[in-house]
């Protein structure tokens, strides 16, 4: 196939704070490739992690640009926080050093909001929060995204954070039982702050939840992790 044959082809790439992911999406967003994974290298600086997602590109075939979710507030393809990575992300200038390497435009934004973007309805109040290393979080109005919320370091019960109580750390700390407790409680908490008319729980923990979940609230798969990443060339 030559290039003029096959619609624009977008490689996505998920930083995560346990793995880094990529695939395939072709113009409207459909999978068009397996996706990898690679365990985050540690300790999680930039050079090693460009590296992983280089390899993992090597594999995926031919790519005419690429979407990155970033675990932390983007700015302009700056990374400007990293709790759960390395304090050298702080103002890294991932866009601009990704291309340079893999040698295709890239656009990176946060991971939660790519989640998002892959999973809303767009209409009404929708809310979007990630169980995985971190506590992620993505809030969309009739399909706006408000930007830059961090509800994850924002304070929740017994002068602890979201993060704090229902991160990975949390997770493997109090075990199951009580972090599920803790999650029912986070669900009413951000419906009374923001008169959700939905709610999506994405990211690998979600796996963990063994209570019947609320009306309007659903939990929605990994992928959309990837997915959401062509939403970042609709302009
Ligand atoms: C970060 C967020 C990120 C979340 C999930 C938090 O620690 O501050 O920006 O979306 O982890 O990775």
């Amino acid at each position: 196939m030559t290039q003029e044959d096959r619609s624009t082809r977008t490689l996505a790439v998920d930083i995560g704070g346990s793995g880094i992911k990529v695939m395939v999406l072709d113009e409207e967003g459909q999978p068009q490739t397996e996706r990898s994974r690679l365990e985050t290298p540690q300790p999680p600086k930039p050079e090693p992690i460009l590296e992983a997602i280089a390899f993992l590109a090597g594999g995926q075939g031919e790519f005419d640009r690429v979407s990155v979710g970033f675990p932390g507030v983007v700015s302009r393809g700056i990374t400007k926080t990293a709790f759960n990575l390395d304090p050298s992300w702080i103002d890294f200038d991932l866009a601009t050093t990704l291309k340079d390497r893999l040698g295709k435009p890239v656009r990176v934004a946060n991971d939660a909001d790519i989640q998002g973007l892959g999973s809303i309805a767009g209409s009404g109040v929708e809310l979007v929060v990630t169980l995985g290393t971190g506590f992620g979080s993505s809030l969309f109005v009739d399909g706006i995204l408000v930007p830059n919320l961090e509800l994850g370091h924002h304070p929740f019960r017994k002068g602890e954070t979201y993060e704090q109580q229902l991160g990975r750390f949390a997770l493997d700390t109090v075990g199951t039982k009580r972090w599920n407790r803790r999650l029912e409680k986070a669900i009413v908490s951000v419906q009374n702050l923001f008169s959700l008319d939905y709610l999506y729980l994405g990211g690998g923990n979600t796996k963990k939840i063994v209570f019947a979940l609320p009306a309007k609230v659903k939990i929605v798969p990994n992928v959309t992790g990837l997915l959401g990443g062509i939403a970042l060339w609709r302009d």
